[in-house]
């Protein structure tokens, strides 16, 4: 089903909401940075759009936007490589949106799990936003021919959604202008978790900030949550598979894992047999030694927002350039009058 006409292009956003957490740095950024490496053309997006389907204290959501772009650019994301933007810079996704709104159906709509989750139990409180979310998320990715998406697992329906979208707008105009696009889903190996449950991902929204490392975390709040995450009091197995029903052990050595670049079972050779009171202070180490420097990196970025504000806005013109062919193109195709 893979679109052959179309040039590879990566496409992802993230929202700027709360701080970046080690499983955003493990799971998504870090593969950001290695798909830019790649050769391939890779388009990153801050969607500020998307954050404001719940409610934003403005002062927090410009903090937020700055803070991101400082962690992917700490990260190793080069803004003279890839193009780094936040989303309402470029008008084009809201208007892109607003036609993919006419081409989805409320059927395919009132299927997604996301809004029911995030909604909760008083849906005639969420915004309308909240509930056309994926449309714009489809108009993020079409309005760029994106042919590839990273994201995680839980975004796999909205990738659907986008492909239904896209699939619809080609056959109702007999045209074949927007590519079915695939998601590069991350894999489990790589999922980062909760540091409390094994079973959880490890999330920004958490409660619980024992929960997960703050990629704005210092050394001792690294070393002491490492110390404090739930673990169980056997040793480390021999091999791998000594970890299937043993979630938080296996997320400390996927962590592990991650940080050092190896794979687990590399990880497993090495410590089997050890106790937690080995293991957790050299991860401590380990995580300390790598997320030290991207955290100072940040905070020398954040001093100057007007160079952060300056980059984004290099971005989203460069963003732009692509983005408004083909608008006009749709606009086109749909027989607006131009
Ligand atoms: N929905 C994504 C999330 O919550 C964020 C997002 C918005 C996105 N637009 C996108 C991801 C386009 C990939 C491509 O994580």
């Amino acid at each position: 089903m893979s679109d052959t006409k179309f040039t590879p292009r990566v496409f992802s956003g993230i929202q700027p909401t709360n701080h970046l957490q080690l499983g955003n740095y493990l799971g998504a950024v870090k593969r950001f940075v290695e798909m830019q490496n790649s050769g391939v053309e890779t388009i990153y997006c801050i969607v500020d759009l998307h954050a404001i389907t719940v409610w934003q204290d403005p002062a927090d959501l410009t903090h937020a936007t700055r803070e991101l772009a400082a962690s992917y650019i700490a990260s190793g994301l080069d803004p003279a490589k890839s193009i780094l933007f936040n989303q309402s810079q470029v008008a084009e996704h809201a208007q892109l949106g607003w036609i993919f709104n006419c081409v989805a159906r409320m059927g395919w709509m009132n299927r997604m799990t996301q809004f029911k989750d995030k909604a909760g139990k008083d849906r005639e409180k969420a915004s309308v936003g909240l509930f056309s979310y994926p449309t714009l998320m489809a108009a993020d990715i079409l309005l760029y021919h994106t042919t590839h998406v990273p994201v995680g697992e839980d975004q796999k329906q909205h990738l659907e959604l986008t492909r239904d979208i896209a699939m619809k707008f080609n056959n109702d105009f007999g045209v074949d202008f927007f590519p079915l696009t695939e998601p590069v889903i991350e894999g489990v190996a790589t999922r980062i978790m909760s540091l409390r449950d094994g079973t959880k991902k490890m999330s920004k929204s958490d409660p619980s900030d024992m929960s997960r490392i703050n990629m704005t975390d210092d050394a001792d709040t690294i070393a002491k949550k490492i110390r404090k995450a739930k673990t169980d009091p056997d040793p480390l197995p021999e091999a791998l598979e000594g970890l299937d029903d043993r979630p938080e052990a296996r997320n400390l050595v996927n962590i592990y894992a991650a940080l050092a670049e190896k794979p687990a079972e590399d990880v497993i050779a090495e410590f089997a047999g050890q106790q937690f009171g080995t293991f957790k202070p050299a991860l401590a180490e380990l995580a300390v030694e790598k997320l030290a420097p991207i955290s100072s990196e940040m905070d020398r970025l954040m001093q100057d927002p007007a160079e952060i504000d300056r980059i984004l806005a290099q971005g989203a013109a460069r963003a732009r350039e692509i983005a408004a062919p083909i608008l006009a193109k749709t606009y086109e195709i749909i027989g607006m009058v131009r």
